[in-house]
């Protein structure tokens, strides 16, 4: 409660904002100008492009970009929208707009945004969960397990995909020293993408 819970609230108002401008760039542009607008139109979204472009997710299996909205956008685009949006008014959202996402560290919000991001999304690009991200070999022994317990079937795993999966399309300074994120922070480095 108090001043924590407040920022996370901010934190996830400013990321509600976000979420709106891209969808309403997603209906009134062509799905390849969405990426534009999400990193032009807000240019403190940049950074996230740029990482983007150099994470596993820059491309989907066709070769095709992958898009801000395909995450962050809940699957289905309903209720769950709504409740993104109803957090606060649109003219709270507005106001709080201007004041973040700067003043907020990105420490914060990470936890915030991997909260909304709907396991859905995920889902519709990675279908089975005991294949690896190419759908050519079985998952690791580790990732049964964790999977297993994420679909209840051996004890119960209370995260979503993104709260165990982090850093899956950005990368802040603060999260390179992780193992698993070692060949990304590289290839931020070489500025070089994955395909
Ligand atoms: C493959 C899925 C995916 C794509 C595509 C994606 N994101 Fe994210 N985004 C995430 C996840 C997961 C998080 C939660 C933090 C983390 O684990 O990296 C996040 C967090 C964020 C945050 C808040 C956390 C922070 O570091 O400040 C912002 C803002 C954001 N994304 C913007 C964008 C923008 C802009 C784009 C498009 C250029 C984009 N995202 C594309 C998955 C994605
Ligand atoms: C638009 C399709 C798409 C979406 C949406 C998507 N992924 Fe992926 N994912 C891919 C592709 C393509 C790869 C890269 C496969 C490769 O290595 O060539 C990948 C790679 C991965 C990997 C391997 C990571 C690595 O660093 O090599 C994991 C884990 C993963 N995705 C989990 C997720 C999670 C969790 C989400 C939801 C936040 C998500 N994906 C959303 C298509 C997608
Ligand atoms: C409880 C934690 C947990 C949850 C929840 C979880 N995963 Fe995983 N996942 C793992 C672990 C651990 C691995 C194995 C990682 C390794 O071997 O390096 C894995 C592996 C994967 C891989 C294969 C990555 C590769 O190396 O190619 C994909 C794809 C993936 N998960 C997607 C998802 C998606 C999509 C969701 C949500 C529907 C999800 N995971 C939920 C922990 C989790």
């Amino acid at each position: 409660m108090g001043e924590k819970s407040n920022s996370y609230r901010k934190a996830a108002v400013a990321l509600g904002v976000f979420v709106v401008l891209c969808a309403v760039s997603g209906y009134a542009l062509h799905a390849t100008s969405t990426m534009e607008f999400c990193s032009s139109a807000c240019h403190e979204m940049e950074i996230y492009a740029e990482e983007l472009r150099y994470s596993a997710h820059a491309k989907d299996a066709d070769g095709n970009v992958i898009d801000c909205v395909q995450c962050h956008i809940p699957a289905g685009f309903g209720p769950k929208y709504l409740a993104v949006k109803s957090y606060s008014g649109l003219k709270d959202l507005l106001v709080h707009f201007a004041e973040t996402p700067e003043s907020l560290d990105r420490a914060a919000r990470q936890p915030v945004a991997r909260r909304f991001i709907d396991d859905g999304n995920c889902l519709s690009c990675h279908e089975d969960l005991y294949k690896d991200a190419r759908k050519e070999k079985a998952i690791s022994e580790l990732g049964k397990i964790a999977h297993d317990n994420y679909l209840g079937k051996n004890g119960k795993a209370r995260s979503n995909c993104a709260g165990c999966h982090i850093n899956m399309a950005h990368l802040p300074d603060f999260d390179r020293r992780l193992d698993p994120n070692k060949k990304f922070a590289e290839r931020m480095d070489k500025k070089e993408a994955l395909r």
